[in-house]
């Protein structure tokens, strides 16, 4: 068994997985961990609704075909992904990390082109987890989504199961909901795809890095 800080570091974003599923047993434990992340007033206010097999397989089809056309691009929460000063450096920097991993130029927009549709496939993963806020929450539940994400992530590498959260399986909440049957209340916020890593793929030997301590900490007294 992982130490908590092995678990902690061990977890990645992984962007290619085996087609191997997760067992049913296993997928019951790492959802029922994820449970104990703290919110605001115990309010609990993650809907996660988690697609394999057809189900899968159908919005990878749908999501994949709606990407295509910059019209259909209506998430439930803005994002433009322009970023300013550090944060774009260090947005550059994780790009520059990935493409150069993947061995894509930085001239190359078709090779870039192709690998944001992977985010529509799932990178090949056998199961996707959609988070949805229900109205009329905003800010402060959509937090106790992401603690209750990452809590959910290091139970899954704790499990020895990669994941990849991503804002871009948010681009088409209609669709989602639509395959899945969710109402329109759920607003999605992200998408994470999760299954067993393809050591051999090449974008999974990314590493990203991370500022100093007292870039992002300060401690008083
Ligand atoms: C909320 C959220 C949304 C993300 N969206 C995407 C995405 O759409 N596609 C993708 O390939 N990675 C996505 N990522 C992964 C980040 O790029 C990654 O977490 C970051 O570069 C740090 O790398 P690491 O997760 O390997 O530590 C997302 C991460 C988070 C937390």
């Amino acid at each position: 068994m992982l130490t908590t800080a092995d678990t902690i570091r061990s977890r990645r974003s992984i962007r290619g997985f085996l087609p191997a599923e997760v067992p049913a047993a296993t997928l019951s434990e790492i959802f029922s961990l994820a449970q104990y992340a703290p919110s605001n007033c115990n309010t609990q206010p993650w809907i996660t609704h988690v697609a394999s097999a057809a189900s899968r397989d159908r919005l990878q089809q749908h999501l994949s075909q709606a990407t295509l056309d910059p019209a259909r691009y209506a998430p439930d929460f803005p994002y433009d992904g322009k970023y300013d000063g550090i944060y774009r450096e260090r947005q550059y920097d994780a790009a520059i990390r990935l493409y150069g991993a993947m061995g894509i130029a930085r001239d190359d927009k078709a090779g870039r082109a192709r690998s944001f549709q992977r985010n529509f496939e799932f990178f090949g993963a056998p199961h996707v987890a959609f988070v949805f806020l229900p109205e009329p929450f905003g800010m402060r539940e959509a937090a106790d989504c992401g603690m209750y994400t990452q809590t959910l992530m290091l139970a899954m590498a704790a499990h020895g199961i990669a994941s990849c959260p991503q804002t871009s399986l948010s681009f088409h909440p209609q669709v989602v909901r639509e395959v899945l049957d969710v109402a329109p209340s759920f607003r999605l916020l992200f998408g994470i795809s999760f299954g067993y890593e393809d050591t051999t793929i090449d974008a999974n030997t990314c590493r990203t890095d991370r500022a100093e301590l007292a870039c992002a900490v300060h401690f008083h007294r």
